[in-house]
């Protein structure tokens, strides 16, 4: 863990405490948290905490959990008020935030049931301006909050506080911005069914906290930390405000630093290692700063811009330029496979052995053809062995209106066959899924017979978008780990069992390469978890004959793509190969368009190395080799 006040965190306008990972700073917090309860309750007061929601604070509640139960915190004397509830949601639906915190938090330690206060999402629209004042002066009744926990959103907000809202906003109902729906969206099984309201506390509300602890965690989040931290306090993001507050923090884990100049530009803070990493990075940021290609920059452009020390060790800029040049064209293969019987000194990957046995994670069924859809193309074609791996079925990403439009199928195929009589057990199972459609409603929990339906439903998607990228239907595996079966967004815990399903997949395959994603990703997220467990499962297997062959490569899904310094190897694609990508991705029917958006990344990808002055593809898929620690 780093402190702030360091020559390095000169930027950084709020204290800012960055830790391996979200576990490590949940334990901290946790900790101060007992210290709070136990020092309040000693003065024979009640502390007072308020609460967020949503995946960020997970791992500081399952902390408090564990401190509950085998340290012996009480929170007898506890009163929480959480930030914000959605609005129009039923009380007992499974994502309202009264659930969130029965099943994250409250059912698993001794809170009194008349100390918890969530605002009432189900409240009548006439009342809920007086809901929101009580809710105000509840909190001020116990004389104000002593730490409020908070996350952030995309659009910067704290609680719900979209942008625009005041520093002096109090407890309110808001209109939740587009951003916020969407990232809502995998708990609704779409952005369609995410409520468009929500009652929150204001800024103002949430500035009158003695302390603000901000938690985040992921590179999804490095931008807008980055913003709240550095930037100018505005309502634009909310949670800038922090700035303003005498006692506030943000505890973050190292994906969500990734965007803060100490780490982003750390040649403006403070002397550097010029690492060839570091190296490449300053170069890159040089070349995009100056708007011209990396063979036309100049010495006064990097003595004019904190990079004097670089050219000093490595200059001239002609020699440095042609460097990284080199080391970035290097990057771009057609053979993501190796090149056989080709000098591959400066190619990304080895040509031996040739044909590779290549194995392909896909977290969620789509993951993988959205990403890298092109390379697994390529590698097939020239003659390796690709086989698809779907970690989890994705069957909470499947709307109902899919489901049910499979089932009436059935029902109509049963009732117009000739042989019609035979077609009973089929009717009766499309009729008990139509009926168990209806039966739960809008929000309800999918019963195992409705899951495995979408389960099946993916798993076509999945067979005919390998199909179209050439990937034979026996080459698709679907592992359905337990984690992703037992739990929902938000709400999954890993287990032996997965990591042993994986390990006994990979060593039945041997591979020479396996390809990956997830390890940037928010820790509570789908991919996330399947590359802890995908990371467990390959520590077991270390000390296998084939383990030391192997090269990984990391590729991006939706976590932030990765910019040109942090590229082992690049795959680019042709418009025709482009077009038969996004063929391929319309096969995924059942997602939402969402969760196709990777093709325009490629081209960005494209773009971006055509501005440092290399070759103008159409599009690339990006990887880095994974140094596994
Ligand atoms: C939830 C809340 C929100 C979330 C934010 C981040 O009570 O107040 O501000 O903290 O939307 O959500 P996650 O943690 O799911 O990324």
């Amino acid at each position: 863990m780093s402190t702030r006040r360091s020559a390095a965190e000169a930027f950084e306008k709020v204290p800012t405490l960055i830790f391996p990972n979200s576990a490590a700073a949940a334990a901290e917090l946790a900790k101060e948290v007992k210290q709070i309860i136990e020092t309040k309750n000693r003065a024979g007061k009640p502390a007072v905490l308020g609460m967020a929601t949503g995946s960020t604070p997970v791992p500081f509640y399952r902390e408090l959990i564990r401190l509950h139960k085998q340290e012996g915190l009480s929170f007898k004397n506890v009163i929480t008020f959480n930030l914000d509830e959605y609005y129009g949601l039923k009380g007992d639906h499974p994502e309202s935030y009264g659930c969130f915190m029965a099943d994250q938090l409250f059912n698993h330690i001794d809170i009194p049931k008349e100390n918890i206060h969530i605002p009432n999402g189900t409240i009548a629209s006439d009342q809920v301006f007086a809901h929101c004042r009580e809710y105000e002066e509840a909190i001020d009744a116990v004389g104000g909050i002593d730490l409020q926990i908070l996350g952030i959103g995309r659009t910067g907000h704290i609680g719900f506080n979209e942008p625009g809202s005041s520093r002096e906003s109090l407890t309110r109902r808001i209109t939740l911005d587009r951003i916020t729906r969407q990232d809502a969206a995998s708990d609704f099984r779409g952005e369609e069914n995410v409520p468009s309201f929500a009652i929150t506390m204001g800024v103002g509300t949430i500035l009158r906290a003695k302390k603000l602890v901000l938690m985040a965690w992921g590179e999804n989040k490095a931008g807008i930390v980055a913003k709240a931290v550095e930037g100018p306090v505005t309502e634009v993001i909310s949670a800038s405000f922090l700035q303003d507050h005498p006692d506030a923090r943000f505890l973050i884990d190292s994906g969500a630093s990734r965007e803060l100049t100490r780490f982003k530009l750390p040649w403006l803070v403070g002397p550097v290692s010029w690492t060839p990493r570091e190296t490449q990075r300053a170069v890159v940021w040089q070349s995009v700063k100056a708007k011209r290609p990396v063979l036309k920059l100049v010495d006064e452009d990097y003595n004019e811009n904190g990079l004097s020390d670089l050219l000093s060790e490595q200059g001239p800029a002609y020699q440095l330029n042609i460097r990284i040049f080199n080391r970035l064209q290097n990057t771009i293969t057609g053979w993501p496979g190796g090149k056989p019987n080709a000098d591959d000194t400066y190619r990304p990957e080895r040509a031996r052995p040739y044909p590779k046995r290549c194995l392909i994670f896909s977290p969620e069924p789509q993951d993988a053809i959205v990403a890298i859809g092109a390379t697994i193309d390529r590698l097939r074609e020239q003659g390796h062995e690709v086989r698809v791996v779907s970690l989890t079925s994705g069957s909470l990403r499947v709307a109902d209106s899919e489901a049910d439009k499979f089932a009436s199928t059935l029902l109509e195929l049963g009732a117009t066959a000739a042989d019609s009589a035979q077609w009973q057990a089929q009717t009766e199972y499309a009729r008990e899924l139509v009926k168990l459609i209806e039966d739960k409603g809008e929000f309800g929990e999918d019963p195992p017979a409705l899951r495995s339906l979408k389960a099946l439903i993916l798993r076509g998607e999945l067979r005919d978008a390998a199909h179209a990228v050439g990937v034979p239907q026996e080459k698709v595996v679907f592992l359905d780990l337990p984690f992703y079966e037992k739990g929902r967004y938000r709400r999954f815990f890993s287990s032996p069992e997965d990591v042993a399903a994986v390990a006994a997949h990979v060593r039945d395959f041997k591979p020479h390469q396996i390809y990956l994603t997830g390890d940037a990703a928010d820790p509570s997220s789908v991919p996330a978890i399947a590359f802890k467990v995908t990371e467990s499962a390959l520590k077991e297997c270390e000390q296998d004959d084939w383990f030391g062959t192997c090269t990984f490569w990391l590729y991006r899904g939706k976590e932030k793509a990765f910019e040109p310094h942090e590229i082992d190897m690049a795959v680019p694609l042709s418009p025709v190969q482009m077009e038969r990508k996004e063929r391929a991705l319309l096969r995924y029917q059942s997602l939402s368009s969402l969760e196709h958006q990777s093709p325009q990344g490629n081209r960005d990808a494209a773009k971006q190395y055509d501005g440092l002055g290399l070759a103008e593809y159409e599009a690339m898929e990006c990887f880095q080799r994974w140094k596994r620690s």
